[in-house]
Protein backbone atom coordinates (compact mmCIF):
# COMPACT_ATOMS: atom_id res chain seq x y z
CA UNK A 1 0.00 0.00 0.00
CA UNK A 2 1.19 3.57 -0.61
CA UNK A 3 2.30 5.61 1.92
CA UNK A 4 0.36 8.54 0.10
CA UNK A 5 -3.31 8.98 -0.87
CA UNK A 6 -2.20 9.86 -4.54
CA UNK A 7 -5.40 10.59 -5.65
CA UNK A 8 -6.21 14.04 -3.67
CA UNK A 9 -5.43 17.81 -3.95
CA UNK A 10 -2.79 19.15 -1.95
CA UNK A 11 -1.29 22.50 -1.66
CA UNK A 12 2.05 23.12 -3.26
CA UNK A 13 2.19 27.14 -3.09
CA UNK A 14 1.17 30.41 -1.60
CA UNK A 15 0.05 31.78 -5.44
CA UNK A 16 2.74 34.72 -4.48
CA UNK A 17 5.70 31.33 -4.56
CA UNK A 18 4.38 30.16 -7.91
CA UNK A 19 5.88 32.77 -10.34
CA UNK A 20 8.12 33.36 -13.41
CA UNK A 21 11.35 31.64 -11.91
CA UNK A 22 11.04 28.04 -11.45
CA UNK A 23 10.64 26.52 -8.13
CA UNK A 24 11.64 22.85 -6.84
CA UNK A 25 9.77 21.17 -4.44
CA UNK A 26 9.08 17.75 -3.62
CA UNK A 27 5.15 16.40 -2.95
CA UNK A 28 4.91 12.60 -1.92
CA UNK A 29 8.58 11.87 -2.88
CA UNK A 30 7.73 13.20 -6.36
CA UNK A 31 10.41 16.16 -7.61
CA UNK A 32 8.44 18.75 -9.12
CA UNK A 33 9.06 22.18 -10.31
CA UNK A 34 6.21 24.63 -9.79
CA UNK A 35 6.34 28.04 -12.56
CA UNK A 36 4.06 30.39 -13.86
CA UNK A 37 3.41 31.53 -17.56
CA UNK A 38 3.15 34.79 -18.90
CA UNK A 39 -0.72 34.51 -19.27
CA UNK A 40 -0.59 33.84 -15.43
CA UNK A 41 -1.39 30.10 -15.65
CA UNK A 42 0.53 27.54 -12.92
CA UNK A 43 2.45 24.58 -14.05
CA UNK A 44 4.02 21.95 -12.27
CA UNK A 45 6.02 19.70 -14.14
CA UNK A 46 8.02 16.49 -13.09
CA UNK A 47 11.15 18.15 -12.18
CA UNK A 48 13.91 16.34 -14.59
CA UNK A 49 14.61 16.62 -18.46
CA UNK A 50 13.07 13.70 -20.01
CA UNK A 51 16.94 13.40 -21.85
CA UNK A 52 19.54 13.26 -19.17
CA UNK A 53 17.70 14.04 -15.67
CA UNK A 54 18.98 16.94 -14.62
CA UNK A 55 16.37 19.09 -12.76
CA UNK A 56 14.27 21.26 -14.76
CA UNK A 57 13.96 23.90 -11.78
CA UNK A 58 17.21 24.40 -12.50
CA UNK A 59 16.81 26.05 -15.78
CA UNK A 60 14.53 29.06 -16.65
CA UNK A 61 11.20 29.86 -17.76
CA UNK A 62 10.93 31.38 -21.72
CA UNK A 63 7.83 32.01 -22.85
CA UNK A 64 5.22 29.62 -21.91
CA UNK A 65 7.87 26.82 -21.36
CA UNK A 66 10.80 25.96 -19.12
CA UNK A 67 13.78 25.32 -20.53
CA UNK A 68 16.37 22.84 -18.93
CA UNK A 69 19.31 24.61 -17.94
CA UNK A 70 22.03 21.55 -19.41
CA UNK A 71 21.27 21.21 -23.07
CA UNK A 72 18.80 23.80 -23.90
CA UNK A 73 15.23 21.55 -24.52
CA UNK A 74 12.49 23.34 -23.94
CA UNK A 75 9.05 21.59 -22.55
CA UNK A 76 5.51 23.34 -22.33
CA UNK A 77 2.76 23.44 -19.74
CA UNK A 78 1.93 20.11 -20.81
CA UNK A 79 5.29 18.46 -20.19
CA UNK A 80 5.50 18.14 -23.97
CA UNK A 81 9.12 18.69 -25.30
CA UNK A 82 8.34 21.89 -27.78
CA UNK A 83 12.48 22.34 -29.07
CA UNK A 84 15.78 20.36 -29.00
CA UNK A 85 18.17 22.76 -29.94
CA UNK A 86 20.32 21.68 -32.62
CA UNK A 87 18.22 19.22 -34.37
CA UNK A 88 14.47 19.65 -36.27
CA UNK A 89 13.06 16.08 -34.77
CA UNK A 90 11.79 15.62 -31.78
CA UNK A 91 10.90 12.23 -30.69
CA UNK A 92 7.43 11.43 -29.82
CA UNK A 93 8.12 10.03 -26.09
CA UNK A 94 9.90 13.51 -25.27
CA UNK A 95 7.93 14.69 -22.37
CA UNK A 96 7.74 14.77 -18.57
CA UNK A 97 4.86 14.43 -16.40
CA UNK A 98 2.52 16.91 -15.82
CA UNK A 99 0.61 17.50 -12.85
CA UNK A 100 -3.06 19.26 -12.92
CA UNK A 101 -3.34 22.67 -10.44
CA UNK A 102 -5.21 24.73 -9.55
CA UNK A 103 -5.68 27.97 -8.16
CA UNK A 104 -8.18 28.27 -4.74
CA UNK A 105 -8.13 30.32 -1.80
CA UNK A 106 -4.50 32.19 -2.85
CA UNK A 107 -3.12 28.89 -3.28
CA UNK A 108 -2.33 26.73 -6.15
CA UNK A 109 -3.38 23.11 -5.70
CA UNK A 110 -1.48 20.15 -7.16
CA UNK A 111 -3.27 16.42 -8.34
CA UNK A 112 -0.76 14.40 -7.65
CA UNK A 113 -2.41 10.91 -8.49
CA UNK A 114 -4.31 9.97 -11.78
CA UNK A 115 -5.09 13.35 -13.85
CA UNK A 116 -8.26 11.62 -14.94
CA UNK A 117 -9.74 11.86 -11.56
CA UNK A 118 -8.72 15.39 -11.00
CA UNK A 119 -12.46 16.77 -9.09
CA UNK A 120 -12.03 20.39 -8.05
CA UNK A 121 -15.20 19.44 -5.78
CA UNK A 122 -12.31 17.68 -3.80
CA UNK A 123 -10.94 21.11 -2.62
CA UNK A 124 -12.19 21.04 0.63
CA UNK A 125 -14.76 24.24 0.98
CA UNK A 126 -13.15 26.53 2.80
CA UNK A 127 -15.67 29.37 1.67
CA UNK A 128 -14.41 31.95 4.85
CA UNK A 129 -11.35 32.65 2.63
CA UNK A 130 -13.57 34.33 0.10
CA UNK A 131 -16.07 35.79 2.18
CA UNK A 132 -16.17 39.63 3.11
CA UNK A 133 -17.39 39.31 6.94
CA UNK A 134 -14.00 37.38 7.34
CA UNK A 135 -10.18 38.43 7.58
CA UNK A 136 -7.96 35.40 5.59
CA UNK A 137 -4.31 35.68 7.42
CA UNK A 138 -2.02 33.86 4.85
CA UNK A 139 1.34 33.28 6.49
CA UNK A 140 4.48 31.57 5.19
CA UNK A 141 4.74 28.00 5.32
CA UNK A 142 6.63 25.80 7.63
CA UNK A 143 8.84 22.75 6.95
CA UNK A 144 8.56 20.44 9.58
CA UNK A 145 10.54 16.94 9.91
CA UNK A 146 7.51 14.69 10.28
CA UNK A 147 4.82 12.36 8.91
CA UNK A 148 1.87 14.26 8.11
CA UNK A 149 0.18 12.41 9.74
CA UNK A 150 1.41 13.59 13.10
CA UNK A 151 0.21 16.92 11.88
CA UNK A 152 -3.85 15.57 11.86
CA UNK A 153 -2.80 13.72 15.02
CA UNK A 154 -2.33 17.06 16.91
CA UNK A 155 -4.96 18.92 15.33
CA UNK A 156 -7.32 16.76 15.81
CA UNK A 157 -6.32 16.63 19.56
CA UNK A 158 -6.57 19.97 21.04
CA UNK A 159 -5.83 18.46 24.84
CA UNK A 160 -2.05 19.65 23.85
CA UNK A 161 -3.22 23.32 24.38
CA UNK A 162 -3.36 22.52 27.85
CA UNK A 163 0.80 22.12 28.04
CA UNK A 164 2.24 22.77 24.35
CA UNK A 165 0.38 26.50 24.16
CA UNK A 166 -0.17 27.13 27.75
CA UNK A 167 1.06 30.46 27.50
CA UNK A 168 -0.97 31.17 24.27
CA UNK A 169 -4.70 29.47 23.74
CA UNK A 170 -4.11 27.14 26.39
CA UNK A 171 -5.83 26.91 29.40
CA UNK A 172 -5.33 23.81 31.97
CA UNK A 173 -9.18 23.83 32.54
CA UNK A 174 -9.22 21.98 28.73
CA UNK A 175 -8.90 18.51 30.19
CA UNK A 176 -11.96 18.95 32.64
CA UNK A 177 -14.57 18.88 29.79
CA UNK A 178 -14.65 15.79 27.68
CA UNK A 179 -14.63 15.64 24.16
CA UNK A 180 -17.43 14.28 21.40
CA UNK A 181 -16.34 12.49 18.27
CA UNK A 182 -18.29 12.41 15.62
CA UNK A 183 -18.20 11.03 11.92
CA UNK A 184 -19.77 12.23 8.62
CA UNK A 185 -19.13 10.15 5.84
CA UNK A 186 -15.07 10.68 5.87
CA UNK A 187 -15.33 13.18 7.66
CA UNK A 188 -14.37 13.46 11.20
CA UNK A 189 -15.25 16.11 13.88
CA UNK A 190 -13.95 16.43 17.08
CA UNK A 191 -16.02 19.13 19.34
CA UNK A 192 -15.28 20.32 22.94
CA UNK A 193 -16.99 23.19 24.91
CA UNK A 194 -15.58 24.61 28.22
CA UNK A 195 -17.48 26.29 29.95
CA UNK A 196 -17.40 29.31 32.22
CA UNK A 197 -13.88 29.46 32.80
CA UNK A 198 -11.07 32.21 32.01
CA UNK A 199 -10.77 33.28 28.62
CA UNK A 200 -6.68 31.72 27.61
CA UNK A 201 -4.05 34.32 27.39
CA UNK A 202 -4.12 35.03 23.79
CA UNK A 203 -8.20 34.96 23.34
CA UNK A 204 -8.10 36.89 26.50
CA UNK A 205 -6.21 39.56 24.94
CA UNK A 206 -8.33 39.99 21.56
CA UNK A 207 -11.80 39.30 22.92
CA UNK A 208 -10.91 41.60 26.41
CA UNK A 209 -13.70 39.62 28.08
CA UNK A 210 -14.67 41.11 31.59
CA UNK A 211 -15.39 37.80 33.43
CA UNK A 212 -15.31 33.71 32.53
CA UNK A 213 -16.08 32.80 28.92
CA UNK A 214 -17.55 29.88 27.36
CA UNK A 215 -15.11 28.71 25.15
CA UNK A 216 -16.19 26.30 22.02
CA UNK A 217 -13.44 23.67 19.83
CA UNK A 218 -14.29 21.81 16.81
CA UNK A 219 -11.66 20.50 14.70
CA UNK A 220 -13.31 18.83 11.14
CA UNK A 221 -10.76 16.54 9.28
CA UNK A 222 -11.25 16.55 5.63
CA UNK A 223 -8.92 13.29 4.08
CA UNK A 224 -6.59 13.18 3.49
CA UNK A 225 -4.63 15.83 5.50
CA UNK A 226 -7.50 18.43 5.96
CA UNK A 227 -8.10 20.35 8.93
CA UNK A 228 -10.49 23.42 10.10
CA UNK A 229 -9.72 24.13 13.46
CA UNK A 230 -12.47 26.35 14.82
CA UNK A 231 -12.45 28.35 18.18
CA UNK A 232 -15.39 30.57 19.54
CA UNK A 233 -15.21 32.45 22.92
CA UNK A 234 -18.37 34.63 24.33
CA UNK A 235 -18.70 35.87 27.90
CA UNK A 236 -20.06 33.21 29.81
CA UNK A 237 -23.76 32.29 29.52
CA UNK A 238 -23.95 33.87 26.11
CA UNK A 239 -21.79 31.36 24.14
CA UNK A 240 -22.51 28.22 25.62
CA UNK A 241 -24.31 25.48 23.02
CA UNK A 242 -28.12 26.70 24.27
CA UNK A 243 -27.03 30.24 25.00
CA UNK A 244 -27.98 33.35 23.42
CA UNK A 245 -26.27 35.20 21.03
CA UNK A 246 -22.99 36.82 22.71
CA UNK A 247 -22.73 40.53 23.06
CA UNK A 248 -18.97 39.71 23.41
CA UNK A 249 -17.95 36.57 20.61
CA UNK A 250 -14.76 36.27 18.74
CA UNK A 251 -14.65 33.67 15.92
CA UNK A 252 -10.87 32.31 14.49
CA UNK A 253 -10.69 29.07 12.29
CA UNK A 254 -7.12 27.82 11.60
CA UNK A 255 -7.14 25.80 8.38
CA UNK A 256 -4.23 23.72 7.99
CA UNK A 257 -3.10 21.46 4.54
CA UNK A 258 -0.08 19.97 5.27
CA UNK A 259 1.32 18.59 1.90
CA UNK A 260 3.49 15.31 2.33
CA UNK A 261 7.14 15.92 1.50
CA UNK A 262 8.49 12.21 1.97
CA UNK A 263 7.65 9.66 4.44
CA UNK A 264 9.05 12.29 7.11
CA UNK A 265 9.04 15.50 5.88
CA UNK A 266 5.73 17.72 5.40
CA UNK A 267 5.19 21.33 4.20
CA UNK A 268 3.12 22.78 6.08
CA UNK A 269 0.44 25.38 5.05
CA UNK A 270 -1.86 27.03 6.84
CA UNK A 271 -3.83 30.05 7.49
CA UNK A 272 -6.26 31.67 9.76
CA UNK A 273 -9.73 33.39 9.37
CA UNK A 274 -11.42 35.32 11.70
CA UNK A 275 -14.39 37.35 12.13
CA UNK A 276 -13.61 40.23 14.81
CA UNK A 277 -11.72 43.50 13.52
CA UNK A 278 -11.52 42.45 10.48
CA UNK A 279 -10.12 45.82 8.80
CA UNK A 280 -7.50 45.90 11.60
CA UNK A 281 -4.49 45.92 10.17
CA UNK A 282 -2.63 46.24 13.05
CA UNK A 283 -4.79 43.54 14.86
CA UNK A 284 -4.13 41.52 11.63
CA UNK A 285 -0.30 41.65 12.20
CA UNK A 286 -0.62 40.59 15.99
CA UNK A 287 -2.72 37.58 15.41
CA UNK A 288 -0.83 36.65 12.51
CA UNK A 289 2.33 36.57 14.57
CA UNK A 290 1.20 35.25 17.77
CA UNK A 291 -0.90 32.43 15.90
CA UNK A 292 2.22 31.54 13.72
CA UNK A 293 4.28 31.21 16.83
CA UNK A 294 1.68 28.61 18.21
CA UNK A 295 2.39 26.71 15.30
CA UNK A 296 5.85 26.66 15.81
CA UNK A 297 5.61 25.28 18.91
CA UNK A 298 3.76 22.45 17.50
CA UNK A 299 6.46 22.59 15.38
CA UNK A 300 8.97 21.62 17.98
CA UNK A 301 7.23 19.01 19.10
CA UNK A 302 6.64 17.24 15.52
CA UNK A 303 10.03 17.47 14.99
CA UNK A 304 11.13 15.61 18.45
CA UNK A 305 8.00 13.41 18.03
CA UNK A 306 9.36 12.04 14.17
CA UNK A 307 13.15 11.99 15.16
CA UNK A 308 12.24 9.62 18.20
CA UNK A 309 10.00 7.25 16.02
CA UNK A 310 12.62 7.04 13.53
CA UNK A 311 15.13 6.05 16.05
CA UNK A 312 12.79 3.82 17.79
CA UNK A 313 10.97 2.33 14.76
CA UNK A 314 9.72 -0.66 16.99
CA UNK A 315 8.77 0.59 19.91
CA UNK A 316 5.52 0.15 21.65
CA UNK A 317 2.67 3.21 21.56
CA UNK A 318 -0.57 3.09 23.64
CA UNK A 319 -3.64 4.95 23.28
CA UNK A 320 -5.24 7.19 25.54
CA UNK A 321 -8.93 8.84 25.56
CA UNK A 322 -8.14 11.60 23.41
CA UNK A 323 -6.70 9.62 20.59
CA UNK A 324 -10.30 9.05 19.84
CA UNK A 325 -10.46 11.33 16.99
CA UNK A 326 -6.88 10.83 15.35
CA UNK A 327 -7.18 7.35 15.30
CA UNK A 328 -10.96 8.10 13.54
CA UNK A 329 -8.85 10.12 10.33
CA UNK A 330 -6.24 7.56 10.60
CA UNK A 331 -8.62 4.44 9.85
CA UNK A 332 -10.38 7.16 7.15
CA UNK A 333 -6.80 7.72 5.71
CA UNK A 334 -5.83 4.59 5.60
CA UNK A 335 -9.11 2.67 3.70
CA UNK A 336 -8.80 5.50 1.28
CA UNK A 337 -5.04 4.18 0.82
CA UNK A 338 -6.01 0.48 0.46
CA UNK A 339 -9.03 1.52 -2.14
CA UNK A 340 -6.73 3.18 -4.25
CA UNK A 341 -4.53 -0.17 -4.49
CA UNK A 342 -7.01 -1.72 -5.54
CA UNK A 343 -7.42 0.16 -7.91
CA UNK A 344 -4.66 0.69 -10.81
CA UNK A 345 -1.58 2.19 -10.06
CA UNK A 346 -0.37 5.32 -9.68
CA UNK A 347 1.43 6.87 -12.79
CA UNK A 348 4.97 6.75 -12.13
CA UNK A 349 6.17 9.13 -15.24
CA UNK A 350 4.67 9.78 -18.03
CA UNK A 351 7.79 8.82 -19.72
CA UNK A 352 7.13 5.33 -18.90
FE1 LIG B 1 -0.85 22.78 18.80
Amino acid sequence: MSTFVNNAWYVAGWDREVTETPRARMFLNQPVVLFRTPDGKPVALEDRCCHRHYPLSKGKCVGDTIQCGYHGLRFDADGKCVEIPGQDMIPKNARVRSYPTVEKYGWVWIWMGDPALADLSLIPNWWWCEHKDWAFIKPDLLYINCNYELVTDNLLDVTHLAYVHLTSIGTSAITDFPINTSRDGDKVRMTRWVIDRPAPPMYQKFGQFPGNADRCQMVEFVPPAFCVNFAQVADTGTGAPEGQSGTRRIEIMALSAPTPETETSTHYFFGFVRNFGIHDDELHKMVQTNFTNVFKEDVDVLNSQQQRMTQMPNAPEIDIKVDGPPNLARLVVKRMKAAEAQTKAPIESAAE
